[in-house]
């Protein structure tokens, strides 16, 4: 039998009372999160999004509601009249923000039954993603689960107020609509009035938001989901929220001030947490040297050195012929917690995924001396130098690798991450953030025999470097920025070309002839024609923002509706097929795979 809800009306929710409310009415709704029936008494931990409640069923008090609850099964919903009581002494559960109170029950409501769960969903996780997913909203019964999207919400919520303080707009753009290329492929939406036509769904708001600028918007922000077609990881989804932002007459300085004191503020507001300000930046070049990657994680140091000078003179053969095949050699150090040769072969075989073909390793014994596969190979005096530049010293390991310069620092860059994780030089609720800037304009495709923008081709070269576009485009730094905290790259931006002249010129380089160019991106190329001011901005991965303050490891945990790593819905089953008369009202054809 279900009860109606009838004239009840919930008096608190089942995380508020404590021994303040002892002696009052009440009336509680929410699901049955437990019940223990102990013959002469019955309890139900009666829980909703707030907390849980304890109510006891007692024959004595009333009977029926007795009787009632021993049908309660687990998320059963019902509503609850009854009296706050202090527990009995003993009887507190200091877990429960409510613990010191029940509730003794004088009337009981079964709103809704449930069904046997598809699985556990209190207490340790014990199904497949995909299952958990296809019932997303039983996990989100989990105390946990809504807590991180409460976070979710603290954050958009102080982003959208910090805007507003600041002077920002926040603009809806389109969503069917003609790309903007970043880096990805385009969802398309086929348009039925316009048969054989097609709209693309935003990667990102780019030529909008900098088309605002144009219309003298001036400072534009929006919270925006983008879609991108990619190969999916743990930190990237098909659908995915940027906080964007656009802002006229500023250099790139004045953007990333406005970025560091939102985020200084909302570390402070939301995670109490301090982040130290300006935060350090380091250009491109300097930052593959030091960390070989663009995004280095700068919660530990462990530097990568170039030993190249020094290590080639010695006798052993791999260092000379690295540098003789214009390669150079590079090292890292770590404090040796006793690595057995094992452990660092297992090292050796990480490194080989990256296209290294081993490391080469040195344990330091003293000052000038080590125990080293090549010990014999390296004069004291270079032990010595190779120490210094490493600043290592008794009781440490040096970690060296030789090869092309790319291949070193980037193996190198991927090694300290993984000791640094292994040695425990990673601590829990610390936020590293640095800029990486100065980018190359272009990076050279080797597959397609052209230069690709390095992030999107609305970028602008730095003043000094322009005379280069012709003479050298590879040399050509830009004016964009990185934001990378923790090792993961957050957002990114540019200061923008706002002459016609230089926008074409950067088509031409790239590749795009002035005909594609204008079929393509026309509407903006004819936007520039009319005053366009200096204009920049960038946008913040707002799903990986979250997950980082969260501690989550993946995007999917901060994500409400979030897609599998094959790009499908296990809640709704999409994507799926569709009528075939919906098809033919588009004018599309569907073609069987294989025919
Ligand atoms: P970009 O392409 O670098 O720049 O994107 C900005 C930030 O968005 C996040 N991000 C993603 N997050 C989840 N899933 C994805 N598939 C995904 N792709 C990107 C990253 C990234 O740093 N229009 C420019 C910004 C600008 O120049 O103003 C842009 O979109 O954290």
């Amino acid at each position: 039998m279900i009860d109606f809800m009838g004239e009840w009306k919930r008096t608190h929710t089942c995380g508020e009372l404590g021994l303040g409310s002892i002696g009052r009415e009440v009336i509680l709704m929410g699901w049955v999160h437990s019940r223990r029936d102990l013959g002469n008494l019955i309890f139900v931990d009666l829980r909703d999004r707030e907390g849980i409640t304890q109510i006891v069923f007692d024959p004595q008090i009333n009977g029926n509601a007795y009787y009632k609850a021993k049908q309660l099964k687990d998320e059963y919903v019902i509503a609850v009249r009854g009296k706050v009581y202090k527990r009995v002494e003993g009887q507190e559960n200091p877990k429960l923000k409510t613990g010191k109170i029940e509730v003794r029950a004088e009337e009981l409501r079964i709103l809704n039954k449930s069904e046997i769960l598809p699985f556990q969903i209190h207490g340790p996780v014990d199904a497949s993603e995909t299952l958990r997913l296809k019932y997303r909203y039983l996990e989100m019964r989990r105390h946990e689960v809504i807590d991180v999207f409460r976070l979710r919400h603290r954050i958009s919520s102080f982003i959208r107020s910090y805007f507003d303080k600041n002077g920002f707009i926040e603009v809806e753009t389109p969503f069917l609509t003609k790309s903007t290329p970043e880096g990805a492929r385009d969802y398309l939406v086929p348009s039925r009035i316009n048969k054989g036509k097609f709209y693309a769904l935003p990667q990102s708001p780019q030529l909008f938001k900098q088309i605002l600028m144009i219309g003298g918007f001036d400072k534009y922000y929006q919270i925006v989901r983008c879609f991108r077609d990619e190969d999916l990881r743990a930190d990237r989804q098909p659908e995915f929220t940027q906080i964007d932002l656009e802002m006229s007459f500023v250099d790139e300085e004045d953007v990333m001030n406005v970025f560091e004191s939102m985020l200084k503020g909302l570390f402070r507001d939301v995670l109490r947490y301090e982040i130290q300000t300006p935060f350090p930046r380091i250009e491109y070049e300097e930052a593959m040297g030091r960390f070989g990657s663009d995004k280095p994680d700068t919660r530990f140091g462990i530097e990568i050195k170039d030993i190249t000078g020094i290590a080639k003179n010695t006798q052993f053969k791999i260092f000379q012929e690295a540098v003789n095949k214009g390669g150079k050699i590079k090292a890292i150090k770590v404090k040796d917690l006793g690595f057995s040769r094992k452990e660092l072969e297992d090292i050796s075989e990480e490194v080989k995924k990256y296209g290294a073909k081993g490391i080469i390793w040195a344990k330091v014994v003293k000052e000038d001396e080590w125990q080293s596969p090549i010990k014999k190979y390296v004069d004291k005096e270079r032990k010595r130098l190779i120490n210094q530049i490493l600043d290592a010293v008794e009781g440490d390991l040096i970690i060296m690798v030789a090869d092309s310069e790319e291949v070193a620092a980037k193996s190198l860059g991927i090694l300290r991450k993984s000791l640094a994780r292994r040695i425990g030089l990673i601590r829990e609720r610390d936020f590293s953030f640095v800029w990486i800037r100065r980018f190359p304009l272009f990076e050279w495709n080797e597959e397609e025999k052209q230069y690709d923008p390095m992030h999107h081709p609305f970028t602008a070269p730095l003043d000094e470097d322009i005379d280069l576009l012709d003479k050298n485009p590879l040399k050509v730094r830009a004016k964009a920025y990185d934001l990378v905290l923790n090792g993961e790259e957050i957002g990114g931006g540019s200061i923008r070309i706002h002459l016609l002249e230089l926008q074409k010129k950067i088509f031409d380089i790239i590749g795009i002839p002035e005909e594609e160019a204008e079929r393509k991106f026309g509407f903006f190329l004819e936007a520039l024609r009319y005053g366009a001011p200096p204009h920049g901005g960038m946008a913040i991965g707002f799903d990986r923002l979250v997950a980082i303050m969260a501690g989550k490891e993946s995007i999917r945990d901060v994500i409400p509706f979030p897609k599998t790593t094959s790009a499908t819905c296990p809640l709704t089953g999409a994507p799926s097929e569709v009528d075939q008369k919906q098809i033919e009202e588009l004018g599309i054809k569907i073609v069987k795979e294989g025919k």
